[in-house]
């Protein structure tokens, strides 16, 4: 179960507006990433995969943005804090390239490259140099890589093709940054043992709500019309904040989202992550005593787990602490005139991670048509990779 307390938003209550009309104009756009999570032919592919290739004891995905932050994201909240065999290359630092492969065994490590155009540089880049080790180490290419990408016209699908490589689907109707319930997310997830059929179980009854023509009961639509009445007074950065160390790169997903989806034609609402209870003695101050520009939304975890005692005088436990940090926090924020809105969770699990991509996505849809804004189509990032081709062609 998701909860939104809205009540220390600083704004008089959501007024019923034209949701329907809403829900059909983002009907209208044609998006898939509230039905493809239906696709039970890609979750049996998936699986299959995964049992023949369970013997690896490196995965590394190649990929970028939209790409990556969602695998980031799942194995953050759901693999082990410290053990993990899976590393995403979301970047070209040769450094990143050095230090992996002092790590790895070419022999028993999988690629998976994941780009939905396969023309993007970066990634390509990364496609050229691995496959390339693989069969200088003296490996079939094909029983060490699998590419993840979109239709046609397609470089790296051509690629795919001519050296016999399995190949994954992206829907053409899900863009990158909405692609985390899709293989993009769902295969590296698997992998490192997480149970993808709990995570769209939770994305579907985020789909209901998100589908839910009561605006009392659509959190997604809240939580839009929150953001979007709170960015026109001025409160034009959203501070994701949650209390859990497992979901700070599902801020780092929310980040992107944000990013891409509203920033256009001069409008937007810029997002930025912060860490309950770190970043209290690192952002706090700024927070409650500098400009007074930004929406806090706070995630908390109802259910701590494990609940850790703490021999101490105050009697508690890790988890009551840090509840206790983040409404403190929330109060001295509302003692301020600073709004903010909690979201909570029962606990960190698959469910929980689907229904909260589905919540944020669904917010987006709404935000793009509040707004005015296509929030889906991302320019100016096509506009870079553009001239960073044409530099590279020179
Ligand atoms: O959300 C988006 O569309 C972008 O961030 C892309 O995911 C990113 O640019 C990577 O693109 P591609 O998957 O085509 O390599």
């Amino acid at each position: 179960m998701i909860g939104l307390d809205l009540s220390n938003s600083t704004l008089e209550e959501i007024k019923e507006e034209n949701l329907s009309e809403l829900l059909n104009k983002i009907h209208a756009k044609k998006q898939g990433f509230y039905y493809t999570i239906d696709d039970d032919q890609i979750i049996g592919k998936i699986n299959r995969f995964a049992e023949k290739n369970s013997d690896f004891e490196h995965i590394v995905v190649c990929g970028i943005g939209g790409s990556a932050l969602g695998a980031i994201c799942l194995q953050q909240s759901l693999g082990h804090l410290y053990l993990n065999k899976l590393h995403v290359l979301d970047n070209i630092d040769p450094i990143m390239i050095k230090e992996l492969e002092e790590v790895i065994d070419y022999s028993k490590t999988l690629f998976i490259v994941i780009t939905k155009s396969g023309g993007t540089v970066e990634t390509l880049s990364q496609y050229d140099y691995f496959s390339k080790k693989i069969k200088e180490n003296g490996y079939e290419l094909s029983d060490h890589m699998t590419i993840i990408t979109g239709p046609q016209p397609n470089p790296l699908r051509d690629e795919a093709e001519k050296e016999d490589l399995e190949v994954f689907d992206i829907p053409e109707d899900v863009g990158g940054r909405f692609s985390v319930l899709t293989v993009v997310g769902l295969l590296p997830a698997k992998l490192i043992g997480i149970d993808i059929e709990k995570i769209l179980k939770g994305a579907k009854v985020g789909r209901d709500n998100f589908l839910s023509p009561d605006s009392k009961n659509n959190l997604p639509y809240q939580l839009a019309k929150t953001q979007f009445d709170l960015s026109q007074k001025g409160k034009t950065i959203n501070v994701l904040m949650p209390y859990s160390q497992k979901l700070i790169k599902f801020a780092d997903w929310f980040r992107q989202l944000l990013a891409e989806s509203t920033g256009k034609d001069g409008k937007g609402i810029t997002p930025t992550n912060a860490l309950g209870v770190t970043d209290q003695h690192s952002q706090l101050q700024l927070y409650n005593d500098g400009p007074n520009d930004k929406l806090f939304i706070f995630i908390e975890v109802k259910n701590m787990n494990p609940e850790i005692a703490i021999d101490s005088p105050y009697k508690t436990t890790f988890g009551e602490l840090m509840q206790t940090e983040k409404n403190a926090t929330a109060a001295a924020l509302t003692k301020n005139g600073r709004p903010n809105i909690t979201i909570s969770v029962d606990s960190v699990s698959e469910e929980t991670l689907g229904q909260l991509f589905l919540l944020f996505e669904g917010a987006t849809a709404f935000l793009g048509e509040l707004m005015g804004i296509n929030a889906f189509d991302q320019p100016g990032v096509e506009l870079s990779k553009k001239l960073t081709k044409k530099a590279l062609l020179k």
